[in-house]
């Protein structure tokens, strides 16, 4: 069925909107052959018995199982791609000291494209099988290796922002890992897109490219210049990390008396295309200047624990109306599940609630009113992400993509449990709280299933 339409019923769940979750029961999604969504059939519809009868006599009907869900596939908005390599350890020095000592002699291996395709490989189909079915990739400084990062997910079907890190300092960026200074990292920028748009198949573009300044401490003055004007020129994707760390915040404060965020803009490096990762240490003024220029924050709560050490406002910056979606912020974050993104994502927003500090007063220890509900965890891993990129993926509507999990919630060696006592929204925050890799049975990716299957 790889280039027909096709009708799904199931049971669905998404959250078209923040925090408001929306139960489809007995539902019917339409999806068109060029892989997108055509209509989504209540059960209360008066032709939805037609629709099901058609599809099924035509062959083009998946049915669900009744210990089957549908759910959007999951955005993240903040990948190191050569880090997989490193998933699950090197986390015990502070970030300054993490880069020089463990993640830039990694990524310097990436000049060898093999290595490159054999870490690259493993890692999209890894993100694919958690249910990541759009990711935002950090690559290297590497075009050939970024090159084969992006054919790894047109080949696998992954939706994907790849970017060429961009970093030219050498203040801050080792002799063996730094671009050849500002014009050279900015001509390899545009050799990287250049190719990649050569790379994609007529029709729609799975992967895009992203301008990547790989944060203001690694850049001369001259690449942000010059990377602000490839965004100007193209109007493409950029991404960045934005005031990640106290070692960050302040070393961007007494280099450019202003915060990163202020740099950004003065560079044209804060757009309506722009994901900034991290932001914990932003001013309510920094909020204000993300949102007047529509770009958007990848909260990356696991890494944060890590690296900030602070948790995000995110109550702050969506009340602001903020565009906010999550990043694993692979390997900073040791978990490539976006489903434990959302987990962590709840905890960060209780542990800033409440304050953890049991020696303070308990008036003194927190901000209150800062949580997130399960729904919103949902949101941010979904919608919020694909927000935040201006794709239409993340929610089960016409137009919007096929991106789509079957969530098995009887599959061996789940641990979700329930009982018949239970509701849809029981269901619901089982699955966002204790659904597992072992639990995503199938994945689509633009009306294509791209891991696991539905039989
Ligand atoms: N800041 C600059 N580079 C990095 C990186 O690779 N990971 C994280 N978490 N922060 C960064
Ligand atoms: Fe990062």
């Amino acid at each position: 069925m790889a280039n027909e339409g096709f009708t799904v019923a199931c049971n669905a769940f998404h959250t078209p909107q923040r925090g408001r979750l929306e139960i489809l029961e007995n539902c019917l999604i339409r999806v068109g052959d060029d892989g997108r969504i055509l209509d989504v059939v209540r059960s209360d519809r008066a032709d939805h018995a037609t629709i099901l009868r058609s599809a099924d006599n035509d062959g083009t009907l998946i049915a669900l199982a009744e210990n089957q869900y549908l759910l959007p596939g999951m955005v993240d908005l903040h990948i190191h791609a050569p880090q997989w390599a490193q998933l699950g350890k090197a986390l015990d020095a502070p970030l300054e000291e993490w880069l020089q000592k463990y993640t830039f002699p990694l990524e310097a291996k990436y000049a060898d494209t093999a290595f490159a395709r054999q870490i690259y490989g493993s890692l999209v189909e890894n993100l694919l099988a958690n249910g990541t079915t759009t990711a935002v990739y950090f690559g290297t400084i590497h075009v050939e290796a970024n090159l084969a990062l992006a054919e790894i997910c047109l080949k696998r079907g992954q939706r994907a922002l790849v970017g060429k890190v961009a970093m030219d300092d050498p203040a801050q960026c080792p002799d063996f890992y730094r671009d050849g200074g500002a014009s050279a990292a900015v001509e390899d920028t545009k050799r990287f897109m250049r190719l990649l748009a050569e790379m994609q198949s007529e029709g729609r573009t799975l992967v895009h490219p992203a301008i990547t300044p790989r944060f203001v401490p690694s850049c001369t003055d001259a690449l942000l210049e010059g990377l602000g004007r490839v965004a100007h020129e193209t109007g493409c994707h950029v991404q960045t990390h934005c005031c990640e760390s106290d070692w960050a915040t302040e070393h961007v404060q007494n280099r450019f008396g202003q915060t990163d965020t202020g740099v950004l803009a003065r560079f044209g490096l804060l757009t309506d295309k722009t994901i900034l990762a991290h932001s914990n240490f932003v001013s309510p003024e920094d909020v204000d200047r993300i949102k007047a220029a529509g770009s958007g924050v990848a909260h990356c709560p696991l890494s944060n624990f890590y690296f900030a050490d602070a948790v995000f406002p995110l109550r702050a910056a969506l009340d602001k109306g903020v565009h906010v979606g999550l990043g694993t912020d692979i390997s900073g974050g040791y978990s490539p599940s976006l489903f434990d993104s959302a987990r962590l994502a709840m905890i960060a927003a209780r542990a800033l609630n409440s304050g953890v500090d049991p020696a303070a007063a308990r008036e003194a220890r927190g901000v209150p009113g800062s949580r997130i509900t399960t729904a919103e965890a949902f949101w941010l891993a979904t919608s919020g992400g694909g927000e935040t990129l201006g794709l239409p993926v993340g929610v089960f509507a016409p137009g919007f993509e096929f991106d789509a999990l079957v969530v098995d919630v009887d599959a061996p060696a789940s641990n979700i449990s329930l009982w018949p006592f239970e509701s849809a929204v029981d269901v619901f925050d089982k699955i966002v709280l204790n659904a597992g890799r072992a639990n995503i049975a199938a994945v689509w990716v633009g009306g294509k299933i791209r891991s696991g299957t539905t039989a």
